[in-house]
This record gives C-alpha cells, structure tokens and sequence, in this order.
C-alpha cells in the first residue's frame, strides 16, 4: 500500500535494490521456463503497478517510463479518466461481438475516427484488436477495391508478423527467417532515410526540393513499374509516414507527396501505417499532417485505447464498400477498449497532443546540444514524442554501433529510465504524452551520464 501512494505522488525513480530485485530475478526464471523465447526483453523490468509515467516493480524499485509499451500507454498508466471509462463501461457489458450486433458507442468512436483522419472526404472505419490486424485489413480492402495484387513496401519497415503483415515488415531478417515464402506479392524500396541516403544522394542532388520530387520515390514509378512491378497490377502502396522500428525516422514531405502523385496516376490506392506514429504521439494527431499526406487508408493502433488492445483501419468510404462477411473478426471493436479509446481521445483533444509537441521539441533541442558533447551521436531526429538517437561509430563513416544501443538500455534501465532501441542502434523516445519538464530533464540527464560512461568501451 505504501509503495502505492509512493507511486502516485513520486515523478522521478525511486531504486531500492540492486537490479533485478530478488522477487523480479524469480519471476524471470518463472516466465523462462514457460513463456515463448520469440520474445525479445531487453532487461529485467518486471511490473507490478504502473500511474502516469511511472512503473513500480516487483520489489518496489520505481522507474521513469520512456517507452510506455511501445508507444501504447498514450494518456500515462492507467489515466483516471480513461480507468473510469472502462470500469463504466466494465459493469455495463463486456463483450457483444461487434460485427454481428450493434452498441452506441461504436459508430460515436469511428464517426469522431473518421473526423481526425487526414483528408476532408468521408470515411469508414473497420475495428481490429492488434497493428498487424488492420495493416491486413488494409491490404485485404486495397486488394479487394482494385481486384489487384501485387504491393510496394519499404525496407525498415514494420507492419506486424502475422503472414500478411509479415510479407510487408522488412526491418529486420529475425523476423522473416524460417517463415518463407512470404503470403503476399510485395516488392519492397528503400525508405526516404537522408541521414543515410540508400542512393548517396542529398536534398540537394536527389530531386527533394524539386516538383519532380526524391529519387528514392521516383524509382517506383522509373524502375519498378519498368520491370518488376506493373502498375495495372499494384494494388497499394504501403509506408509508414515516420519509420517506426526501422529507426524512428522522418522523410522529407516530398517523398510522401511524390508517392501520393505516383499512386494518383495509375489508380494505386495509398495505406498509412499510423500504428506507431498515430493518436498524438507526433504532436499532431496523425503524423502523415506533419506532411500534408492524405493516404487513401490509414491504420491506427497502440495508443488508440491507452492501453487495451484495439485497431482501426480508417479508410475512403468510397474504398470500404465491400459487402456483409468480406472481414470481420469476433473481438474486433471490444466495447471495453472502444469506451477507451473515447476517453483517451477526450484527452488528447484536452492538451495531451499539444504537450506532446511541447515537450518533443524541449527534448530533440536538448538531445541536438548533446551531439556537442557526444560524438557517438551521428543523429537526432523525430516529431513531437516519437524521438530517434541515433549511435554511430563514427559521424564520418555513420558505421551503427548496435552494441552501445544495448548498453544504453541496459544502463539507463539501471538509473531507472526505461527506453528501448530500434533500427541499428538507434534509441528510441516514446514516452507517454503526460511527461513533464522535470522528467525530461531526468531523461537528458540520464542519457548525457549514460553514454559519458559508455563511450570508452563500445
Ligand atoms: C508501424 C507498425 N505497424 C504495425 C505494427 C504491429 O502492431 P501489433 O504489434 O499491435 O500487431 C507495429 C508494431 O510495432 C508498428 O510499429
């Protein structure tokens, strides 16, 4: 009970034992004897209680959450106003499956959805429980729309692991090794990354600032739909609007508007993966406004319900006519996790995106200074609360240096920061959209001593 209190009222970590605790290095063994290897831990965090940005552990240690599951717990650990929407929603029914019979609150959530989603036409929305789920929805719907099959992904992507999904994910060879041949038709490019330009071009030099737009748009329209893929038989276009696990990284707005030129051109329908970058996390409601993008479907998951699991796949409503029985899943559009979601958009709406730029914009100014300090750090980039740091071995070269992002999970999980790598060795900031100053500064701090320690040995 102490340790409850201690959790509401603290906003910085609180350590008490050495880590792992003794109870958390028990339920470690416990979980390895019975849980899938699949998983990938980083470190030892093992939670008993989580409030805002806060985690408490097993043994009693309180931890800053830079991570929230991944970019899911949008509003801070359980938000009251999102824990009592649920408990409302608990004691009035838990289940009706959705795609067979009606409640209020399901249209209320798609109709606001559909308000939100970048472009003024009308929309239609259809309810998943995961990020891989609507990706396949939104590749099920592009297929079915154009009666076409063949999709452009990118590398570094991450779009989920189910077979579909896992057919467009190209991040990392883990996820595909021993699970060939891939379910769909997709010929992957590489993504808009001017950090590491995948051609060795420039902004300058790759047509970016130009109306004919980047190179590494163009060549769908210049080779692929030239060689491999025709364009009469590409049924989407598939991106993330900011790269998530391939390295939190963020394009120029022309290679978006060039895709969207490319596909308008031969009736190519475009799907945005918001499942990471949606519901406030950029400062903005949807990532793709940063850019002026208007995809024709849009997935959004993870921080759609501040925690429960819940997707959408948000698309045309002139796309989305295929009729009763084409998709649809039994717990698709939970009334728990929809009462969520409403609540949680009440809160976004009410500061938490705003915050969320605010607080974005202090930490990415406070990352850049340290790149004064740290030459280990060849990048900083990101929108709002989507923050990529990205370790080099050298700023020359750009050679990652996968190690030293390992050894800054580990040693920030140590002083209490939680944070998680993605792409190479990039670390990645998703924190919850309530942070403060103050935790910021901790982070900055954290990170700055981190890698002062770090740097002689990687
Ligand atoms: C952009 C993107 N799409 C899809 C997914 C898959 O989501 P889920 O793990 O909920 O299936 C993820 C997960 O990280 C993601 O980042």
């Amino acid at each position: 009970m102490q340790a409850t209190a201690e959790l509401k009222h603290t906003k910085l970590p609180v350590l008490k034992t050495a880590l792992p605790g003794p109870v958390a290095q028990q339920v470690v063994a416990h979980d390895a004897q019975y849980i899938s290897p699949s998983y990938t831990r980083p470190y030892p965090l093992v939670i008993k209680r989580a409030k805002g940005a806060m985690i408490e552990d097993v043994d009693g240690n309180i931890f800053l959450d830079f991570n929230a599951g991944v970019a899911v717990c949008s509003t801070g650990h359980a938000h009251p106003h999102v824990v009592e929407a649920i408990k409302k929603q608990v004691d009035d029914f838990l289940h009706i499956c959705s795609a067979d019979y009606y409640f209020p609150q399901m249209p209320q959530l798609a109709e606001k959805l559909n308000q939100l989603a970048p472009g003024a036409h009308d929309k239609r929305v259809h309810f998943g429980n995961s990020g891989a789920e609507a990706v396949e929805g939104a590749v099920k719907l592009a297929m079915y729309a154009t009666r076409r099959q063949k999709l452009i992904g990118f590398f570094g992507a991450f779009h989920g692991r189910t077979m579909g999904a896992l057919s467009l994910t190209a991040s990392k060879f883990k996820q595909r090794a021993g699970f060939g041949p891939q379910a769909l038709d997709v010929t992957h490019v590489p993504y808009a990354n001017c950090y590491r330009c995948p051609y060795n071009l420039t902004q300058e030099t790759c047509g970016a600032k130009e109306s004919k737009g980047p190179h590494c748009a163009r060549v769908i329209e210049e080779l692929l739909f030239k060689t491999t893929v025709p364009a009469d038989e590409c049924a989407a276009i598939v991106l993330e609007p900011i790269q998530g696990e391939g390295g939190y990284i963020v394009p120029p707005a022309s290679f978006l508007q060039t895709i969207r030129e490319i596909a308008d051109r031969y009736d190519i329908k475009v799907i945005a993966d918001e499942v990471q970058s949606g519901f406030g996390r950029t400062g903005k409601m949807y990532a793709s406004e940063h850019f002026g993008f208007v995809p024709d479907i849009l997935t959004s998951a993870k921080g759609i319900a501040s925690g429960l699991p819940l997707s959408a796949t948000i698309a045309r409503a002139d796309l989305m006519t295929w009729g009763p029985g084409a998709h649809a899943s039994t717990f698709g559009g939970n009334p728990v996790a929809i009462a969520a979601s409403l609540a949680t958009l009440e809160l976004l709406e009410d500061g938490l995106i705003e915050n969320a730029a605010q607080m974005g914009d202090y930490l990415l100014d406070g990352f850049r200074d340290l790149m004064g300090k740290h030459a280990i750090i060849g990048d900083v980039r990101g929108k709002g609360l989507m923050i990529g740091i990205e370790l080099v071995k050298d700023r020359a070269t750009k050679e990652p240096v996968p190690a030293a992002m390992v050894r800054v999970e580990t040693e920030c999980f140590k002083r209490g920061l939680i944070t998680l790598g993605c792409g190479q060795s990039t670390i990645r900031l998703s924190p919850p959209l309530v942070i403060d100053k103050d935790q910021c500064d901790f982070a900055l701090k954290t990170i700055d001593e981190v890698l002062t320690a770090i740097t002689p040995t990687v």
